[in-house]
């Protein structure tokens, strides 16, 4: 009797000895795991070198088409890449910022440059055929798919105008499309091209109250995942740059901090890391500039994607209640003139 009860003993110790020893084994390849994915990380951010811009034909005569080229981020693509002497056809709405564009990077850069004013959201087939006609004269090396708009502020999707919805769509989704088709031709017939396609966190993390832009941007992420392993067997390299905040009219911020840039070091770090993941755990896909890298990686390894939701549910509620609190002082301003 006694012997029996020792042994059960002994056997109880024997198993909790074993699942101890199971749990720590599973631990320390956990944590193995995440120190050496956050390592892999931290080469990429500041030792791995992307490709060079020479392979898709930087002073060798070759174009770089930018969509939303006369403001913010696809400006500042419009200056590095004329600084890499690439010549440049500026795309966006408004042909006077364009043209000042295109002259003052002709005289500072010596490149040649063309500009081509639309409208995305009109999604005027004429305006895309004569793009069309436009781009098949060129030798295009790079495209810059940077064009988007977004809601005005946090809106509720039941709230939100039947106008705006389609404009996301049209501008972000359909445009993209459109002109991408026109240049992979070209891209193809010579076997090199590059084709940055500008996404964002809410297309990583679904963004409650921006859902349209949100839902945009997570399209334009998994198309650049299939379409890069399509073309990459023709000489092209397709991206997706999960871009956090950047200063620019988009996101309403006007000072740079740890994690919001300005768009000049923004853009000299996608152009640096062409290839590099730098924290993106999807193929075809990185995010380059250092906290913006740091913070993909802390997305994808800490708390589920249900937290995350929750905390950006939350952040635009908050900032819907500002901006609508903004939108009441300047009606009461303007009343009061
Ligand atoms: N800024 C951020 O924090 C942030 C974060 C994540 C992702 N992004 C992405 O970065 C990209 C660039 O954004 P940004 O912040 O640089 O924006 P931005 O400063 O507001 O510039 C937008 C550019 O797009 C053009 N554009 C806007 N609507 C257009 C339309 N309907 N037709 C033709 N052109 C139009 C504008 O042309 P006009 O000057 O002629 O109006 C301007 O050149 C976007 O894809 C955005 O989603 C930005």
């Amino acid at each position: 009797m006694l012997s029996n009860e020792v042994a059960a003993i002994l056997n109880e110790n024997k198993l909790a000895t074993v699942l101890v020893g199971l749990f720590s084994v599973v631990g320390a390849l956990f944590i193995a795991n995440k120190t050496l994915s956050f390592l892999n990380l931290l080469v990429d951010l500041y030792v791995r070198s992307g490709k060079s811009l020479q392979q898709f034909g930087a002073g060798k005569g070759a174009w770089a088409v930018i969509t939303g080229a006369s403001d913010g981020i696809g400006k500042e693509f419009a200056y590095q890449l004329a600084a890499a002497k690439f010549n440049i056809l500026l795309i966006s709405r408004t042909r006077s910022k364009l043209e000042i564009l295109a002259n003052e990077i002709e005289g500072k850069y010596g490149v040649q440059t063309q500009v081509y004013a639309m409208d995305f959201t009109k999604g005027d087939l004429q305006d895309y055929e004569k793009l069309k006609e436009v781009i098949s004269r060129l030798d295009i090396g790079v495209l810059i798919n940077n064009v988007a708009t977004n809601h005005e502020i946090p809106t509720p999707f039941i709230m939100e105008s039947e106008e705006l919805i389609n404009n996301i769509v049209e501008v972000n989704i359909a445009g993209t499309l459109r002109i991408t088709k026109m240049v992979v031709y070209v891209m193809a017939a010579k076997h090199r091209g590059l084709i940055l396609n500008i996404g964002s966190f809410a297309g990583y993390v679904p963004t409650p109250y921006l859902s349209v832009y949100s839902g945009s941007k997570a399209f334009l992420s998994t198309w650049s995942q299939a379409l890069g392993a399509e073309l990459k067997p023709k000489g092209i390299t397709v991206q997706n740059v999960n871009t956090y905040f950047v200063v620019t009219g988009m996101s309403k911020i006007r000072r740079s901090n740890f994690l919001t840039p300005y768009p000049k070091p923004f853009v000299r770090a996608v152009l640096s890391k062409i290839g590099v993941p730098c924290g993106s755990e999807y193929p075809y896909t990185s995010a380059a500039y250092p906290s913006h890298g740091l913070a993909n990686w802390l997305i994808a390894n800490t708390f589920s994607w249900s937290w995350w939701e929750a905390r950006n549910l939350e952040s635009h509620i908050d900032i819907r209640k500002r901006a609508l609190r903004k939108r009441e002082r300047e009606a009461a301003a303007a009343k009061s003139q």
